[in-house]
């Protein structure tokens, strides 16, 4: 969805009255020392739950740097579906563009991160699918650690969610599973909260049509069909990491501070231990203000996300050798698969022209429907801004006597793994490109979702302020473009089930010309996008594995001080969109960090008498130690 520019301008700059945080900084000046037990770099999806989840102990400090500004205020970021408006380019975004993407006629695409408290969970389209258990007990093979694995994962979700009545209240008996859900968490988590003129259409089909089936509930573990989608909403506002995990009770904690509007641009090497190198400083900039220091006496975390963390790495001296000699960095930590396995979701809008004025269309066109909408929000918090922008998602496998599978290993992460997914969107909703100016839209947008095209995200000099080169590499795989073909060809069949008959018009603009798989491959080309999914850029891996960022408990390999909690340590892109999951893989991170370190035990042991670091290994480093010389010499090739 794009709104018409003057019209976002007026929603992002509006800022609600904004309550003063106590431990929220926006200068460095205001800190009050510059040593703290754990700073995490990034106040984003993954880096406040780690925050909310150390600062619990009130004797451990934390330190959060942040180089976006405050969520609070900001209006496009709590009234849902004017989330869409906060990317590209606008003050919350990065503003990153990606490289020419081959398979896109190269094409040059915005790349959006959010930079804000919450970060992309602060402008992210709020769809929240946690994938199948099949994504977690993969991710616990690849990494020999059956605590990444659904059994153990599920454990997180009474933690982590807080079910919540749909913005109108409706009765959602059938539409979800209870035993599925947290109801004493901490995001909110609810069903569509306005009804739309697919939903029934939907319901319809699904009874009609053998080939679709209807998932009660795509968020149990088992996500395959058609169901009603979740986001992360309560009260019809917007639920992000930043509202969620940060809210103004644990922004009271004394232990706990936030500093926005400040830069991470490298870490710093403080020691050697056992011969690895340490890394417990760091330096930031502001707009305003040269290189500043801190140093974390335990940990730093790198949360700054999949663009972020790999830069952060890279500029540090940790990477690969040739990346790093290319830009004029010296070397610390020779890993090659920093920024290297980038994998994202491939995104194509199929937009049809639907008949009546029940989409949405018409509310982003004029300025008093807008208004009035608005109006209906602040008044009550309901109303068609009270949702994102899809009430039913589909999760989809490949039949098994697919051609796309032939020859190759089935690249979902199993049988209950999916290989596509559909949205259905009640209004215009191709990113990027305003709706035309008259006519009303149904879009039913595509994804790849076990894409196996990798990319890379390097730098591109030794400038910290200089985007890096990303590299998503969309659909340059033989199953990746043949799956997105694929995507089209079900979707177009979903509406020709008699449900339909009375409302659609066509398939509209490109999408009415794509009729043969020569034109559909051209139709693709040049109108695939991204869903801003990336992952992988920082994997975690095996402890003897010869590739990845960190082991399986998030610590960065080849180094001492510093661990990775963000989704750029997936290994691969879970069959979802992956705040979900994100959520679940950072509460565990957090408990990693904790049941490393014995300040966090209710009966500390001797050794935790004496929290500053030592310089005598204890049994636990010498191990890492031994493991990280194996690795290095693994990886020094
Ligand atoms: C437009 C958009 C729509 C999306 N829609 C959905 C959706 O509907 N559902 C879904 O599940 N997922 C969606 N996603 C993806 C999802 O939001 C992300 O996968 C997830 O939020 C990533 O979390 P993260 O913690 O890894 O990184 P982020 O949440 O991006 O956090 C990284 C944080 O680090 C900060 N940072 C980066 N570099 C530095 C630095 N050098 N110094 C200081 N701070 C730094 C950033 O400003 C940011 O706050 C969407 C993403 C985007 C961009
Ligand atoms: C943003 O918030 C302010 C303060 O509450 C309000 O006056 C304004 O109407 C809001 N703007 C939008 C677009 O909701
Ligand atoms: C992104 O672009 C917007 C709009 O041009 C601008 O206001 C903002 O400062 C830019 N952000 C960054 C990080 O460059
Ligand atoms: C990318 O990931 C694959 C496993 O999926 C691994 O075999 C390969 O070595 C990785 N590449 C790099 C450069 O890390
Ligand atoms: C919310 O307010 C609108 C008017 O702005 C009204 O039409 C609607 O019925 C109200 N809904 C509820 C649940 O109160
Ligand atoms: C796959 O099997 C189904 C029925 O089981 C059949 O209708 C279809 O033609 C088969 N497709 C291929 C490519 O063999
Ligand atoms: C918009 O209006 C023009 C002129 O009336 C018409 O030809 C066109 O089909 C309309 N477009 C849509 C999408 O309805």
């Amino acid at each position: 969805m794009t709104l018409p520019n003057a019209l976002w301008t007026l929603f992002c700059f509006l800022t609600l009255a904004a309550p003063a945080f106590s431990a929220l900084y926006t200068s460095p000046s205001q800190l009050p020392r510059d040593t703290f037990d754990y700073v995490i770099v990034g106040a984003g999806t993954a880096g406040n739950v780690v925050a909310n989840r150390l600062s619990e102990v009130a004797s451990v400090t934390v330190l959060v740097i942040e180089a976006g500004v405050t969520n609070e205020g900001v209006n496009a970021s709590i009234i849902p579906l004017l989330g869409p408006s906060l990317t590209p380019n606008t003050p919350f975004d990065w503003n990153y563009t990606t490289t020419a993407q081959k398979a896109y006629g190269n094409r040059v695409i915005p790349y959006a991160r959010g930079k804000m408290l919450g970060g992309s969970s602060s402008v992210n389209y709020m769809v929240y699918t946690r994938g199948s258990s099949d994504d977690f007990d993969a991710y616990a093979a690849i990494t020999g650690d059956s605590g990444w694995g659904w059994e153990n994962i599920k454990k997180y979700i009474p933690k982590h969610e807080r079910w919540s009545a749909p913005a109108d209240q409706h009765n959602t008996k059938g539409q979800f599973t209870p035993s599925a859900h947290g109801t004493d968490g901490l995001l909110q988590v609810s069903l569509p909260g306005f009804s739309t003129p697919l939903d029934q259409r939907i319901v319809d089909t699904l009874e009609e049509m053998e080939e679709f089936t209807f998932v009660e509930d795509m968020n149990s573990g088992s996500t395959l069909g058609i169901g009603w989608a979740q986001s992360s909403i309560g009260g019809g506002t917007r639920s992000s990491s930043a509202t969620a995990y940060l809210g103004p009770n644990v922004m009271e904690r004394s232990n706990l501070h936030v500093l926005v509007k400040s830069q991470v641009t490298k870490l710093l090497q403080t020691g050697i231990r056992d011969g690895i190198p340490v890394f417990h400083g760091l330096e930031f900039i502001t707009t305003s203000e040269g290189p500043r220091r801190v140093t974390a006496r335990k940990e730093i975390i790198l949360s700054a996300g999949s663009i972020g963390t790999p830069q952060i790495l890279q500029l540090s001296g940790i990477g690969g050798t040739s990346d790093l000699m290319r830009v004029g960095i010296k070397t610390i930590f020779n890993n090659p698969s920093v920024g290297q396995n980038l994998s994202d979701h491939p995104l194509l809008a199929n937009e049809y022209s639907v008949k009546g004025t029940e989409s949405y269309d018409e509310i982003f066109r004029s300025p008093t429907i807008l208004n009035t909408n608005i109006e209906r929000w602040l008044q009550n918090k309901t109303g068609p801004l009270a949702s994102c922008i899809s009430n039913h998602i589909g999760f989809f496998r490949l039949p098994d006597n697919s051609t796309i599978l032939e020859g190759i290993e089935d690249p979902s992460s199993g049988p209950k793994g999916a290989h596509f997914e559909l949205i259905f969107s009640n209004m215009w909703a191709t990113p990027g490109i305003p709706a035309p100016t008259n006519g009303s839209f149904l879009t039913i947008t595509t994804s790849v979702i076990s894409p196996t095209s990798r990319g890379s995200v390097v730098l591109a000099s030794s400038d910290p302020l200089e985007q890096p080169l990303i590299n998503p590499n969309l659909l340059s795989t033989n199953f990746d473009k043949l799956t997105m073909r694929e995507t089209i060809k079900v979707a177009n069949r979903f509406i020709t089930a008699s449900p339909w008959k009375d409302y659609l018009i066509g398939p509209f603009g490109e999408l009415a010309h794509a009729t043969n798989d020569l034109s559909l491959d051209a139709y693709i080309a040049a109108n695939a996008g991204t869903f801003s999914h990336p992952v992988g850029s920082a994997q975690m891996s095996s402890k003897d594995a010869r590739y990845g960022v960190t082991d399986p408990d998030l610590k960065v390999k080849g180094v001492h001080g510093l661990r990775i909690i963000d989704a750029s340590v997936m290994p691969f892109p879970p069959s979802a969109h992956p705040q979900a999951p994100l959520y679940l893989i950072a509460e565990r991170g957090a408990d990693l960090v904790k049941s490393s370190n014995t300040a966090f035990s209710d009966n500390p042991t001797s050794e935790d008498k004496n929290p500053s670091l030592s310089l005598t290994p204890s049994y636990l480093d010498l191990a890492g130690t031994i493991v990280a010389f194996l690795f290095s010499s693994l990886v020094h090739y």
